[in-house]
């Protein structure tokens, strides 16, 4: 199944970095492997920890699927080079040692965290789990993350969203109100995508609170290492104090691992186990893994990466808002959303034919609006030039 931000109703030359690497017909170590300049063969044979990256295709501005343009950490890739003849063996082992450092950092029990192949794996497990084969009910918000709205209506659940608030943003009131005994779980994506902003931390703690009185209350935290204030709004400890919370991270986002998929979850035990095996659980890829445990490791990454997205989004919103845009207030994450006067899928043919791919699909009720993600700083400059062209009045 496709990531739903790669999906694109717009013509999309297959012209990405991405595509550059699968026409060599490379993985993802494979990749790691190009950047240190020898085939995939040599790489397991004679590893080496110097990577020089790839040549950039510049044929297209890759910022429609919230990738990180800044890669993942080097130490992360130097790691998965020096040890990719261990993917040879399955990661149980080391499946393991990565869930006691996630659980060390968490401050919760290893028993509580539960790992997979990037986050969707996760919420499209919680959705199987929470739709009771079609008797449960899902309350969340318009204009959020699908990854779980979607899987409950594939499995014949009831989806009942709330719409945004005057700024944008996810109603936690609205959602409270509609929780009823037919609630089998409620979900929040904090930042959210797409619209970008937080909702308030103390408001959000007891929303989780009382929600989770009913049924398992999913925060999903794909981007929260983006935001101004990660101490003050991380949810774990919610977990922490017992509460039926599940709370839901990714590699993807911040450590700049969305090829190589690794997410996690963090639960009560009982839960986690269900998650776990819904997931399929011991299917999650070793390079990863790797990777996975050297980027929590490496503590200067996030500190590095933390400003840049802020400058990026922030520029970003300066330009929208400079074309008079209406446009969700306070970006946190990775990317703005903003109205663009025309349907979003011919916004994005336009903007393809500019050399800029955005976000190919729409959300119900925000036809008319975009979502444009950080990149690099020429795919920066190419956007601000495609969009006062293509938005000109
Ligand atoms: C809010 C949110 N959660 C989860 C995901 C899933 O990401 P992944 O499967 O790469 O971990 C995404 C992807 O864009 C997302 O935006």
């Amino acid at each position: 199944m496709r990531h739903p931000d790669t999906i694109t109703e717009a013509p999309a030359p297959e012209t990405s970095r991405r595509a550059l690497l699968r026409g060599l017909g490379l993985a993802s170590v494979g990749a790691a492997a190009l950047a240190a300049g020898c085939s995939k063969g040599e790489a397991v044979a004679a590893p080496t920890p110097a990577a020089a990256a790839p040549a950039v295709d510049k044929s297209m501005a890759i910022m429609g699927a919230n990738e990180s343009p800044f890669g993942p950490s080097k130490k992360a890739i130097a790691a998965m080079i020096e040890k990719a003849s261990l993917t040879a063996r399955y990661a149980d082992g080391e499946g393991e040692e990565l869930k006691a450092q996630i659980a060390a950092m968490e401050g919760v029990t290893p028993e509580q965290v539960f790992l997979a192949n990037g986050s969707t794996p996760i919420l499209a497990a919680f959705g199987e789990i929470i739709s009771m084969k079609g008797k449960g009910q899902l309350v969340t918000s318009e204009a959020t993350y699908e990854g779980v709205p979607r899987s409950v209506k594939e499995y014949g659940a009831e989806l009942i969203t709330t719409p945004l608030t005057a700024d944008y943003a996810i109603d936690l009131d609205a959602m409270a109100a509609k929780i009823s005994k037919k609630t089998t779980a409620t979900y929040v994506c904090n930042p959210n995508n797409p619209t970008g902003n937080m909702v308030d931390p103390v408001k959000l703690r007891v929303f989780a609170i009382e929600a989770a009185k009913t049924a398992p209350c999913f925060i999903d935290e794909a981007y929260l290492h983006l935001c101004d204030d990660y101490n003050a709004n991380v949810m774990t400890s919610l977990v922490r104090e017992g509460h039926n919370v599940v709370i839901g991270r990714t590699f993807s986002k911040i450590y700049g691992m969305a090829g190589q998929r690794l997410g996690y979850g963090i639960a009560q035990p009982e839960l986690a186990k269900q998650m776990a095996m819904a997931t399929r659980m011991g299917g999650v890829n070793h390079a990863g893994i790797i990777a996975a445990m050297a980027s929590l490791s490496d503590a200067e990454f996030v500190p590095m990466m933390q400003p840049k997205f802020k400058a990026g989004r922030e520029k970003l919103f300066a330009v929208a808002k400079g074309l008079g845009r209406k446009i969700a207030a306070n970006p946190q994450a990775s990317f703005v959303f903003f109205e663009v006067g025309m349907p979003n899928t011919v916004f994005a043919e336009k903007m393809a034919a500019e050399g800029v791919r955005v976000v190919g699909r729409a959300w119900p009720g925000y036809e008319n609006w975009t979502r444009i993600c950080v990149g690099d700083d020429w795919e920066m400059e190419r956007c601000e030039a495609a969009l006062k062209k293509v938005l000109a009045v």
